[in-house]
């Protein structure tokens, strides 16, 4: 007797994928422009992938996104097309290195750069739809305190604060993790040293912002460690690929893989928080599905 299967549909793909596994979502950020934000988010998510993860990375330095260029990638759609509606996000999505699958957003484009809070919070929906496989998504945020940086990294798990040994980092790095614990929920922080150029330097950093965040504000703050000033960085992005790839034996390439396997050991809660967050649903799924699994 011969038996029919029916082939599964968009909604039971949906529906399979929001029964597995939640998706844990990090934030880079760093409030100052030029810490390094894209470069670690760029080489976190590449190292990830290398290490077999299904990992997304979305560019939401939305008005000027270089995430693409930084991988020598070639784009048709960006969130841009995603946000007037001529393209599904699905459609933006390129793929890169290790299967990375990157989300694009558009440079140059003053209206991306001052999108409405409707327009963020429906690029954060949109993530609800997708069928692809995630276990983890790293967003690239902009510099400075723009609403989108405070909207994406409330929407996460995680928040890595990129900060430089150099007054203006810091003190911007304070100003952002201030604004996102006092009026956007955000009470833990992972603080990522960069460009150090001596040994000590990271730990030292962490402790100069830990000082000041203890007596001003009610945060937890982590060292995630700290990532070298390294020329071979410099020559990665010259030939369009990640330093992790291109010269994996490099010192920022090891600090980097090094972030990678801590950043993997990081916990994504348990159920929404009953604010908008990235691949809700799948949360919720996954907290059902091991209700169900207990009973
Ligand atoms: N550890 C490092 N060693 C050497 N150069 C680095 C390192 N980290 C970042 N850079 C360089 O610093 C510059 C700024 O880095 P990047 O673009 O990642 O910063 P950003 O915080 O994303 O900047 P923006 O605020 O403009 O988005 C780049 O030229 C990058 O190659
Ligand atoms: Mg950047």
């Amino acid at each position: 007797m011969s038996e029919t299967r029916l082939s599964p549909t968009r909604a039971d793909l949906l529906a399979e994928l929001n029964a597995t596994r939640p998706v844990k979502v990090i934030a880079v950020t760093g409030g100052k422009g030029g810490v390094g934000k894209t470069t670690v988010s760029v080489n976190l998510a590449v190292s990830i992938a290398a290490q077999g993860r299904n990992v997304m990375l979305l560019d939401a330095d939305l008005g000027m996104a270089n995430v693409d260029v930084l991988l020598g990638l070639h784009t048709r759609f960006h969130l841009g097309h995603v946000i007037k509606g001529e393209c599904l996000l699905e459609d933006a999505i390129i793929t890169g290195p290790h299967g990375l699958q990157i989300v694009p957003a558009s440079s140059g484009v003053k209206h991306m750069a001052n999108l409405s809070a409707a327009e963020q919070a429906g690029i954060i929906r949109a993530f609800s739809d997708l069928y692809h496989k995630v276990e983890v998504m790293i967003i690239d945020t902009a510099a400075g305190l723009h609403e989108s940086v405070t909207t994406f990294s409330e929407a996460a798990h995680h928040v890595v604060v990129v900060v430089c040994d150099e007054p203006a980092s810091i003190t911007d790095a304070y100003a952002l993790i201030k604004v996102l614990s006092r009026e956007h929920r955000v009470q833990r922080f992972q603080i990522l040293a960069n460009q150090t150029r001596r040994s000590g330097e990271g730990v030292e950093l962490f402790k100069k912002i830990s000082k000041v965040c203890d007596r001003f504000l009610n945060v937890g703050l982590e060292y995630a460690g700290c990532i070298p000033f390294d020329e071979y960085l410099r020559r990665s992005v010259q030939h369009q690929t990640a330093v992790v790839d291109a010269y994996p034996a490099s010192i920022s390439s090891i600090a980097l893989k090094k972030l990678a396997s801590t950043a993997d050991k990081w916990l994504v809660p348990q159920g929404a928080r009953g604010h908008l967050e990235f691949f809700v649903e799948r949360m919720v799924g996954a907290e059902l599905g091991s209700l169900t699994v207990l009973q």
